[in-house]
């Protein structure tokens, strides 16, 4: 096979069968086929499209690249969450310890920041110790004890998806739907849980910014992972806006703590409940009405907050900052943003909030970069909200004041300010089973 002709084949429309898919990502993985092909391949991909079949077999091929995890020491059924990547999305923080403490294991490998989007593994280790990179009998036996471990995915997991992501990054070829599924749903079959519950995002905080598109992006997930014998579900949630009012590392670790603890803001406990009893509901734990008043009693009675204490006690970091979030180290500099307008806020460009937060410190604008923990915006205002001339709409925290003026103008222009309301939209659009 050449990979040329490969190239052309998709440049022209045409599908490509199973055998060069799989040919491309062996050789891609072993060094064979240098990036610039890659990158002319992802470039007629993201314009030609791939067929449900194509796309099942690239992310096989995506899975088949490194390692399987083994997980059948883990003592019970094992879920996992994944979310398609947001602003101000800390969901995994509160809905892995709710569904462990109620005696469904958790082995969770999750990724870092993407974009302008955050990452779990960046927004726990900003919890001081806390280990991410634990050896995987060590992380198994952390599952068996507390019911939960969360670690970043292995070199040797799926590392066709590692030279791809790298690749799209920088080639414009992030959005495309058979790159995505097979991207995220490779990585989630290398490891070896028994149900699967996706948080797909739709707006302008996603990577597919339409319904439709979030949709068919759920569907043919839901349809590869039930081909490859797993529970399934996805939800379609609304990304126009971020997610609670904390974006970055830390502030949304304390948002996390906040919501644990019963205190969280009402889209994001909502969003948690509903994720944590689709989960609940998928491994059997009772019906949806059930499984939604367990997640919630769970919150009431402080076990999921102690699950996700003992969790960070396993990995290394220190318990006491989740019982005493005060102990969170704020920021070097603070920076009040102010509306310049009277009127409701009728709706923001959520990826320039999530662009704002970088450049603040609490991301990455290179791949060397060192995230600031304690960077990051808290908004005071979101969507729906009223607000005069000189209302705080944001706080920005920041290690330094050079990024203020940027972050500002971008959050400024961001947020859109109107006379009349916005219509209210629902977080949950749409559930794909
Ligand atoms: N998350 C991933 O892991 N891959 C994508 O392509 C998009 C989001």
């Amino acid at each position: 096979m050449r990979m040329y002709d490969i190239i052309q084949k998709k440049r022209d429309g045409n599908p490509l069968s199973e055998a060069e898919i799989q040919w491309f990502i062996e050789n891609y993985v072993q060094g064979n086929i240098p990036d610039y092909q890659v990158a002319a391949l992802c470039m007629a991909i993201y314009f030609r499209g791939m067929n449900l079949e194509e796309t099942t077999a690239l992310t096989f091929a995506v899975r088949d690249s490194g390692e399987r995890l083994d997980f059948s020491e883990i003592n019970g059924l094992r879920v996992d969450k994944h979310s398609t990547g947001g602003v101000g999305d800390k969901t995994s923080l509160v809905v892995a310890p709710i569904v462990a403490s109620l005696g469904v294991k958790v082995a969770k490998m999750s990724g870092r920041g993407l974009g302008h989007t955050g990452g779990t593994i960046d927004k726990l280790e900003a919890i001081p110790g806390f280990n991410t990179d634990i050896p995987v009998d060590e992380f198994k036996k952390i599952v068996n004890r507390v019911g939960i471990a969360i670690v970043g995915q292995t070199a040797s997991l799926a590392p066709a998806d590692k030279l791809l992501y790298a690749l799209r990054d920088v080639t414009a070829t992030v959005d495309s739907l058979p790159l995505i599924v097979s991207s995220i749903m490779g990585k989630k079959l290398a490891a070896d849980d028994d149900c699967i519950v996706l948080d797909v995002k739709t707006g302008s905080g996603s990577f597919m910014k339409t319904p439709e598109k979030s949709r068919e992006l759920a569907e043919w997930m839901v349809q590869i992972g039930k081909r490859a014998g797993k529970r399934m579900r996805a939800l379609i949630t609304d990304m126009d806006r971020p997610l609670g009012y904390a974006i970055g590392n830390s502030l949304e670790v304390i948002e996390a703590i906040e919501t644990l603890n019963g205190n969280g803001p009402k889209d994001l406990t909502e969003l948690c409940i509903a994720l944590a009893a689709h989960i609940l509901n998928l491994a059997e734990k009772g019906s949806y009405a059930e499984c939604e008043k367990l997640a919630k009693d769970a919150i009431a009675s402080g076990t999921a907050l102690k699950t996700f204490a003992d969790m960070v006690d396993a990995q290394g970091g220190d318990k006491e900052w989740i019982l005493h979030p005060e102990k969170f180290p704020k920021a070097k500099y603070e920076y009040v943003v102010t509306a310049k307008k009277e009127g409701y806020i009728t709706g923001v460009d959520t990826e320039s909030y999530g662009v704002a937060s970088l450049l603040l410190g609490a991301g990455r604008n290179t791949k060397e970069d060192v995230i600031d923990p304690a960077a990051g915006i808290y908004l005071c205002a979101k969507t729906g909200d009223f607000v005069k001339v000189g209302d705080k709409i944001a706080v920005l925290y920041s290690e330094k004041e050079s990024g203020f003026a940027a972050a500002e103008e971008r959050l400024l222009n961001a947020t859109r300010i109107e006379t009349n309301p916005p219509k209210a939209e629902p977080l949950i659009l749409d559930i794909v089973e």
